[in-house]
């Protein structure tokens, strides 16, 4: 018989209106360049294509953080110390948060994400597979906003922000986002996060164009979303995919391109399109460890510890609040 009690399960509902939707994609196609802001890519369909993005074998994220994040789950939970309160912003599937739990057996997870469907599945699945552990599900446009509705203040806590998220942020926004983590952990509070690092252009190139085209999905589904949610009329088959590693701007950077001069119309406004103009989706940059400890040092965390793979393919940091 288990003795521990069971982990309750909440979910706390902060998801932004369709109306934010609608304006922040239209504000983005009127300037010039075009452009959508990334976190829009995560309906419950986009959360899928990303999901499958992260098995795919040019995509050496997922697979070498994960590898990290097992191998040093101990050494970690030594550093972080038990019974936090731990919070993953963009939290998705909630796989690698499954890496750490029995290491660290935090008195309560709190995944948020902007994608609602997706993320009240994904923590009921969690909270079902570890009865032991209190859940506490915000859906959020992290983003914009982290607050924490479950906040006891005598908890630690400890954001965990794995995947290089903080590379799909400018790097002054990553300071401000990692600000805002600061002021949510607190005073002796912690951040553990992934971080893709610098290398070799041929590598970075096919981690975001990949044989099986899943990533031009994922790119193209920003389109079916307006469609769907916002009464576009957007051909699919008249726009593609590009993306590349800018060696000097230290980042991919991510576009759909018109194949023709074209009309879109979106909820009856028009937005029109000459051959071969692009729309900029996602910037995804990449930081030595030197590069993004003096990021996190402006923004008032300490670097205690930080992994790497053999290849130094990718970085797993963590982080006091100074
Ligand atoms: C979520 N984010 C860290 C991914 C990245 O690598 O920048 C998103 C992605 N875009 C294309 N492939 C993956």
């Amino acid at each position: 018989m288990n003795s521990q009690p069971l982990g309750a399960f909440r979910f706390y509902d902060n998801h932004p209106q369709p109306a934010d939707f609608y304006e922040e994609v239209l504000r983005g196609l009127q300037h010039r360049p075009k452009f959508i802001p990334p976190k829009f890519f995560y309906d419950e369909a986009g959360s899928i294509l990303f999901d499958a993005i992260c098995e795919l074998p040019e995509y050496y994220p997922t697979r070498t953080e994960m590898a990290l994040l097992n191998q040093h789950a101990e050494e970690i939970a030594e550093l972080i110390g038990k019974e936090c309160l731990l919070i993953e912003p963009g939290s998705g599937s909630s796989q690698k948060v499954r890496l750490l739990l029995d290491a660290f057996q935090p008195a309560a997870y709190m995944p948020m994400d902007i994608s609602r469907n997706y993320l009240m599945n994904a923590a009921q699945q969690l909270s079902e597979e570890y009865p032991w552990l209190e859940v506490h599900a915000t859906c959020i446009d992290f983003t914009a906003d982290m607050v924490l509705h479950f906040c006891p203040a005598d908890i630690h806590k400890v954001a965990f922000f794995p995947g290089s998220s903080i590379g799909n942020f400018e790097p002054q926004d990553a300071a401000v986002f990692l600000q805002k983590v600061v002021k949510m952990v607190g005073e002796g509070g912690g951040l553990l996060i992934g971080v893709d690092v610098k290398k070799d252009k041929a590598i970075l190139d096919a981690a975001y164009n990949d044989s099986q085209g899943i990533t031009a999905k994922f790119n193209l589904n920003l389109l079916s979303r307006i469609n769907q949610e916002l009464d576009g009329n957007f051909d699919l088959d008249a726009f593609f995919h590009k993306a590349y590693y800018s060696p000097e701007a230290g980042r991919i950077e991510m576009y759909l391109i018109s194949k023709t001069a074209q009309v879109v119309t979106i909820d009856g406004q028009r937005v029109s399109f000459e051959e071969g103009e692009s729309i900029h989706t996602e910037n995804s940059y990449k930081y030595t460890i030197g590069e993004f400890a003096r990021l996190a040092e402006t923004a008032g965390l300490e670097l205690v510890d930080v992994w790497m793979d053999k290849e130094e393919l990718f970085s797993l940091h963590y982080y006091q609040v100074k």
